[in-house]
């Protein structure tokens, strides 16, 4: 079956029921609550494994003067999804750490991830922000020429962090127009002639310049648009002062497939392949010592080893539509409502049961576009079934939130027929911790 393809690598079906790392979903389901988020350990080692293996393979060869893994060549982009836990695997997977400022900084540094490993991205970093990168981090990625100046002012006090400059290529990869980042406008980055200015300040003042980055866009699965942006970081590299050992990184942004339509999943090896033969041959055409090179995924490290679980509360007939109203959908994945994303599921038990009807999959929520699923070809379900969407694990629970007071789920890590929680689920008490009562003459007043 297609669909079983979008699950966790360990993922089976056993008496009639999908089971993920041996453990019994339904059981889990008793015990912790829905919805629920999963996260199968395997699949996760697996997907660092198989960047690990291509970079090796295709960007190690001695022929080219350069030996990697001299470090780790895989920064993970912790906006997909940041715990504790997650950083703590990070760790363990000797990872680096991209984070968004001074938030997922204090994860990262509360899991234990050396400063060697942190690097820090953002557009208009806050003084906070840049406070705690200067800190805690091995790397500050520079947006624009006013974060530049602040880390000029920052650098009488403080030794700075390594700097790499934020190209934007002026070109995206293809995806929706709300996860393009490299094209000309864009709100990311700075353009050939800023970069320009800001290896000149650099020098000017000192400061560790070591490499360049840029990222065009997230969720492609057609590498070519990255080949230009390598051809035009290069071509710019040529004109700054950067030493033998620099480091390029042309971000992330590798797609996953989301639904049966979409597979087979986009080829890791392949991306890799022509990131590496684009920096091979372009540096070879101008002469340029080859970089060290830093790639930096999210989705396509986490997003496939994530299953959320909800559970059916009700069937609903309507003129055109079947309707299954689960108990979770926009609050914990805003991706269909936010980019038209398309999801799949399978019911828990019986996932084999041939497909009889259409559904519409929609949340518990006040809004109509909570609907995370739409047109899904599905066998008959009764309330109180349990369903799970697999390619649940990037940007479901970071771009989660608390509306119509919903609490966020529980995460739990599935570890060879083991369940651990790392993130238990809100409770009332945490959605009024923030709040704070009116001042007492205001309600006399009222
Ligand atoms: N590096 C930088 C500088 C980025 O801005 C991003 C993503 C990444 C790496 C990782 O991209 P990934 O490999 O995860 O695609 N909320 C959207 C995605 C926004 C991505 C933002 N930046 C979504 O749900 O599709």
């Amino acid at each position: 079956m297609d669909r079983l393809e979008l699950f966790p690598d360990t993922t089976t079906i056993e008496n009639d029921a999908l089971t993920i790392a041996g453990c019994d979903l339904s059981a889990l389901a008793a015990e912790y609550g829905t919805p629920l988020y999963l996260y199968d350990r395997a699949t996760l080692d697996a997907s660092v494994t198989l960047y690990r293996r291509a970079l090796n393979a295709q960007y190690g060869s001695p022929k080219y003067g350069y030996h990697y893994p001299a470090e780790s060549g895989l920064t993970y982009a912790g906006k997909a999804f940041l715990c504790l836990a997650i950083a703590q695997w990070c760790r363990q997977q000797d990872l680096w750490l991209d984070c968004s400022g001074l938030g997922e900084i204090v994860i990262a540094i509360a899991a234990g991830v050396p400063r060697e490993h942190i690097v820090v991205h953002g557009v208009n970093k806050s003084p906070a922000d840049l406070e705690a990168a200067t800190r805690h981090a091995r790397i500050i990625v520079v947006d624009n020429l006013n974060e530049l100046e602040r880390l000029v002012s920052l650098a009488t006090s403080h030794s700075l962090p390594d700097l790499w400059l934020r190209f934007q290529p002026g070109l995206a990869v293809e995806t929706h127009a709300y996860t393009q980042t490299g094209h000309a406008d864009s709100k990311f980055g700075m353009g050939r002639d800023e970069i320009l200015e800001a290896a000149r300040i650099c020098r000017g003042n000192q400061l560790p310049l070591k490499g360049l980055h840029f990222h065009q866009g997230s969720q492609f699965r057609d590498p070519s648009p990255l080949g230009i942006a390598i051809e035009k970081t290069l071509d710019l590299a040529r004109s700054l002062d950067l030493n033998e050992d620099w480091v390029l990184s042309p971000g992330g942004g590798w797609g996953v497939a989301y639904h049966e339509d979409e597979l087979p999943q986009p080829d890791v090896a392949a991306y890799v392949r022509f990131v590496a033969e684009a920096v091979k041959t372009g540096c070879q055409k101008c002469g340029l010592p080859l970089p060290r090179l830093q790639l930096e995924p999210g989705r396509s490290l986490v997003a496939r080893a994530g299953v959320a679980l909800y559970r059916l509360g009700a069937v609903k007939r309507t003129a055109h539509r079947t309707w299954l109203l689960l108990d979770g959908g926009l609050a914990d994945n805003p991706r269909p409502a936010l980019y038209g994303a398309r999801y799949s599921a399978l019911p828990v038990k019986g996932p084999e049961r041939p497909a009889e009807e259409m559904v519409w999959m929609a949340g518990p929520y006040c809004e109509s576009g909570d609907v995370i699923i739409e047109g899904l070809p599905f066998p008959k379900v009764e309330a109180g079934e349990l369903i799970a969407v697999p390619v649940s694990g990037a940007y479901h629970l970071s771009m989660s939130s608390n509306y119509n007071a919903a609490r966020r789920p529980a995460v739990l890590w599935l570890d060879g027929g083991h369940a651990y929680q790392i993130q238990r689920r809100e409770t009332p008490a945490d959605l009024l911790r923030r709040d704070c009562e009116l001042p007492a003459n205001s309600v006399e007043k009222g």
